[in-house]
């Protein structure tokens, strides 16, 4: 049995794996965790994502580590925001905890913090900002396709429901490094984040980077290659969250075999390496 702990328990991404989580022979919900000063602490998660009485009460996020002492879980799956989830990772590594994280929007400096606490603390990681079958397809997609389309003009838009914080996404971001680095002899290299005012004509450097927000849209992803006379448009669309989710179920079932102390992504998880 894998014992899971989930942090961010109760938001979209959260209540959903715990429920996925329930559905799997071979995982159990170790421990449920949300902000330190939750309303819910001490209430049942699972009642409180309308699945009924699991028998795991809400820990707030200042006794993580008391409750990672408790349950010694197998794994800790992140779906917060990142400055909490920098946190959560440290604390989940000392105590030797592996880990999934799913959470975006970590800066440069937080995720040298991360690898340092995985590292050090030896433990086995998977984190990715997209947890998607598909959108892992669509990386590898991109990656073969911008060698061959050097000259064409890139353009990133991506598409978020409104309550989404961070912009541009985690996947918009790691589309953008694909890409500089398959042309990192090329010069096109320059992530220019929207255009306003008089800009001035578009430069063979720039890959323009757009960021939608609205309604209750799920995830869109477009790489745009353009070209004299012609352009070719690569689209990823998550429908569902169930998307991510399966994807987390598999991230969990690869920790036994990921390398300990690496960050592994779901490029090692899906074999598309
Ligand atoms: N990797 C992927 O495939 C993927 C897919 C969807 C969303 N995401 C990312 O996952 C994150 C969460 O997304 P969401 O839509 O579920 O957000 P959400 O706001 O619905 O849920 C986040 C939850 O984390 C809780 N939280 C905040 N700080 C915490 C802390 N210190 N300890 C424990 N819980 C804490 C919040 O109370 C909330 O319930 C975002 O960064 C989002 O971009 C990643």
């Amino acid at each position: 049995m894998i014992n899971i702990a989930v942090t961010g328990a109760a938001g979209r991404m959260g209540s959903k794996i715990i429920k996925n989580i329930l559905e799997q022979d071979d995982m159990n919900i170790a421990a449920a965790v949300e902000t330190p000063d939750t309303p819910l602490e001490g209430k049942d998660i699972g009642e409180v994502i309308g699945v009924g009485n699991i028998g795991v009460e809400i820990t707030p996020a200042n006794k993580l580590e008391e409750v990672l002492t408790k349950v010694k879980p197998d794994v800790l799956v992140d779906f917060t925001i990142a400055n909490a989830a920098v946190k959560t990772i440290k604390t989940a590594s000392i105590n030797n905890v592996n880990l999934v994280v799913g959470t975006t929007g970590f800066s440069d400096e937080e995720m040298t913090e991360i690898k340092e606490a995985i590292t050090l603390n030896k433990v086995k990681a998977v984190i990715a900002p997209n947890m998607a079958v598909g959108v892992n397809v669509f990386f590898k997609v991109i990656k073969d396709l911008a060698p061959i389309l050097s000259d064409y003009d890139i353009e990133i838009i991506e598409a978020h429901h409104k309550h989404k914080r961070d912009a541009p996404s985690g996947t918009a971001v790691k589309v953008f490094e694909i890409i500089a680095h398959e042309l990192e002899d090329e010069s096109k290299k320059t992530c220019v984040y929207g255009r306003n005012g008089l800009v001035g004509e578009r430069t063979a450097e720039e890959i323009g980077m757009h960021a939608i927000r609205g309604g209750d849209i799920i995830g869109d992803h477009t790489v745009l290659f353009a070209g004299d006379g012609e352009r070719l448009e690569i689209t990823h669309r998550a429908s569902s969250r169930q998307a991510f989710v399966n994807g987390v179920m598999k991230a969990v079932r690869y920790i036994p075999i990921a390398e300990k102390g690496k960050i592994s992504d779901m490029a090692d998880v899906l074999g598309l390496k």
